[in-house]
């Protein structure tokens, strides 16, 4: 294992303070005061539009708060020189493009950008970086094939590693395993909690509640672009909660092995108002 451990000079704290942030005309993410413990995996969950990829693209500043504002280590985001960003903060879009033609290979180096500069090529360091994020994401054999021929899920594996080359502080994936077979998301959600024990903060984007509660040290829901509840997915995920994010009636197990939250979906509840 060739990547680097981080210290504790080198952790970096995020959090939001009564940030807002939309698109267009439109209020997406209202007032939201957060923080992303150092060192943990935060998963944030919620309904489909209730602003999670917005507020992963306000909190790697791709886009600018409306009020309030993202703090890296209590400065706000908006002070800070971009390169200096890129080398704290990785962020995996939801739906990332990249030019026909780009092999995987490329795609991984393409990572390393942040840590290039005039005075400084590329190094042994970018090498060991790309082959541990190609090996981490079990891509050596499709390594050397164009993006463009690959399944869906070898090609979200392949952003993935890209997005572990970048080797940052804090990572963010938005839902990396949406694409993924029961094995490779495993497999994803084990490295990035290997990360998270290697020191880096980690927030992830994911659907399924039932992984979301077996990998979250801190779990975030939100509800039309507000926290509905925060905290150890033990302490806060109960039938009412599921309720109120997605109107589903459901059961909550304990897992056997784990003994996280394991939420059995039952049946959609009764709409509010719509009874006879
Ligand atoms: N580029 C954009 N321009 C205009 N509106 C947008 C844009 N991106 C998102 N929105 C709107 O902002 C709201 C929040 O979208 P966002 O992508 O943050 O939701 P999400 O919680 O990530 O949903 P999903 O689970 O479907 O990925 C939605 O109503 C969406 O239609
Ligand atoms: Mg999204």
């Amino acid at each position: 294992m060739t990547a680097r451990t981080a210290t504790t000079d080198d952790v970096h704290r995020l959090e939001t303070s009564a940030l807002t942030l939309g698109h267009d005309r439109t209020i997406v993410v209202r007032e939201l005061d957060l923080e992303l413990p150092a060192r943990q995996v935060t998963v944030i969950v919620g309904p489909n539009g209730c602003g999670k990829s917005t507020l992963l693209g306000g909190l790697a500043r791709t886009i600018a708060p409306r009020s309030g504002a993202v703090l890296l280590d209590g400065k706000p985001l908006t002070s800070l020189p971009t390169r200096a960003i890129a080398r704290i903060i990785g962020l995996l879009p939801q739906s990332a493009t990249a030019p026909d033609g780009l092999t995987v290979r490329d795609l991984v180096r393409y990572g390393r950008q942040p840590h290039q500069g005039l005075l400084r090529q590329w190094s042994t360091a970018d090498a060991e970086a790309v082959e541990h994020a190609l090996s981490a994401a079990d891509l050596h054999d499709l390594a050397d094939r164009p993006l463009d021929t690959l399944s869906g899920g070898q090609r979200q594996r392949a952003w993935i590693a890209m997005a572990v080359a970048q080797d940052t502080d804090i990572l963010m994936l938005d839902e990396p395993t949406s694409a993924l077979d029961m094995g490779h998301a495993l497999e994803v959600l084990e490295m990035v909690r290997g990360l998270t024990e290697r020191g880096r903060t980690v927030v992830l984007v994911l659907h399924d509640l039932t992984t979301a509660c077996r990998y979250a040290d801190h779990m975030v829901a939100m509800r039309d672009g507000r926290v509905a509840a925060q905290g150890a997915p033990r302490d806060i995920v109960t039938p009412e909660l599921v309720r109120e994010l997605y109107g589903v009636e459901s059961a909550i197990l304990t897992d056997p092995v784990h003994g996280t939250p394991v939420v059995c979906p039952v049946g959609l509840a009764p709409r509010p108002g719509a009874g006879r």
